[in-house]
């Protein structure tokens, strides 16, 4: 039998690796940081299969290039670097790896929410500087935590789990959901409420963001949504930056619109805002949500698995287009 050919644009972890060697020759960009354009659209001619990343634009272009591609699966749970409907029309199915990185996602969420609240990095600095005179009664007071109101906007898998979190902490939990669903698990478990977007701006102390990035979540976050806030209140992002106009957040932070922030993700990624950085009351992650080691491992795992499958014309696990089959 023929091996097939398969080009992954990153080096991921070696468990996925492995598997996809059972099947077919394996390339792996050799340098650990993403393709430019020229470089993706020159290796993955005469592939079979690309495992890729959230960095890397699978569209039109990119199928053209791969001409004869069998399937593309992304290393990522968020897909919209990819277009979906241009891989249907050309009948080449794609694949993302949701479920394995939502424990790890939700965890880097509460991790945000208790450095933002506590004020964890800010004072870090301050012990490092060598500047701290000893305790103090009004020094670095935070925000509580314990019996707040929990705003999730988009209760899929990952909003679910980390409302989920907040039960010993006792939150009252309200959420919203693109397709006005009721989600019977935050419903049952928590008495969640499914409220608008006005109410969960106006009556949350968190807001977590765990919709996805599509036309109508881009920028659901600008200023006159951060007016709508509470000054006591933070705004926590594990999702997509994009969903942040992130100018707009600089200046809800810098004016006390808003507390604080905790964000894992950027509107244009390695870059931030101007200003942004300068904040104290923003707590600021290089896009680490599922950077956990079983989370990674099984992201590898599941990829390859997925690609495996497509090559062998089969349906992947977690098909982005599954009427391809
Ligand atoms: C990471 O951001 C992912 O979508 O998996
Ligand atoms: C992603 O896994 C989500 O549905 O939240």
């Amino acid at each position: 039998m023929n091996r097939f050919k398969v080009y992954v644009t990153r080096r991921i972890p070696q468990e996925g690796i492995d598997l996809l060697k059972r099947v077919a020759d394996v390339e792996v960009n050799p340098d650990d940081r993403p393709l430019s354009r020229a470089e993706l659209l020159d290796k993955v001619q005469g592939v079979d299969g690309v495992i890729g990343l959230l960095t890397d634009k699978i569209d039109g272009e990119f199928f053209d290039a791969a001409a004869g591609i069998k399937g593309y699966a992304n290393y990522a749970v968020g897909f919209d670097n990819i277009d979906v409907p241009e891989a249907t029309k050309r009948g080449i199915p794609v694949s993302n790896t949701p479920g394995v990185l939502t424990d790890a996602t939700a965890e880097c969420a509460w991790s945000l929410i208790f450095s933002v609240a506590r004020r964890i990095v800010e004072t870090d600095k301050v012990m490092r500087s060598g500047k701290w005179t000893g305790w103090g009664p009004l020094q670095f007071i935070g925000g509580d935590i314990k019996g707040k109101t929990l705003g999730i906007v988009g209760a899929g898998r990952i909003g679910t789990e980390v409302a989920l979190m907040s039960r010993g902490f006792n939150m009252k939990v309200i959420y919203t959901s693109s397709s006005d669903r009721r989600n019977g698990v935050l419903e049952s478990e928590l008495h969640a409420k499914l409220v608008s977007f006005d109410t969960l701006l106006k009556d949350s102390d968190f807001i977590s963001i765990h919709t996805p990035l599509t036309p109508k979540t881009r920028h659901m976050f600008d200023a006159s949504a951060f007016s709508h806030m509470k000054r006591t209140s933070y705004i926590i992002n594990t999702a997509r930056g994009p969903i942040i106009k992130e100018t707009d957040l600089v200046v809800a932070l810098e004016s006390g619109e808003i507390a604080g922030a905790g964000i894992d993700v950027y509107e244009n990624e390695p870059l931030m805002a101007p200003g942004l950085a300068e904040l104290d009351n923003a707590v600021i992650l290089p896009h680490i949500g599922s950077a956990t080691i079983s989370s990674r491992t099984d992201m590898a795992t599941l990829a390859a698995r997925n690609l495996i499958a497509m090559l062998k014309s089969e349906k992947p696990e977690t098909c982005l287009n599954a009427e391809l089959f």
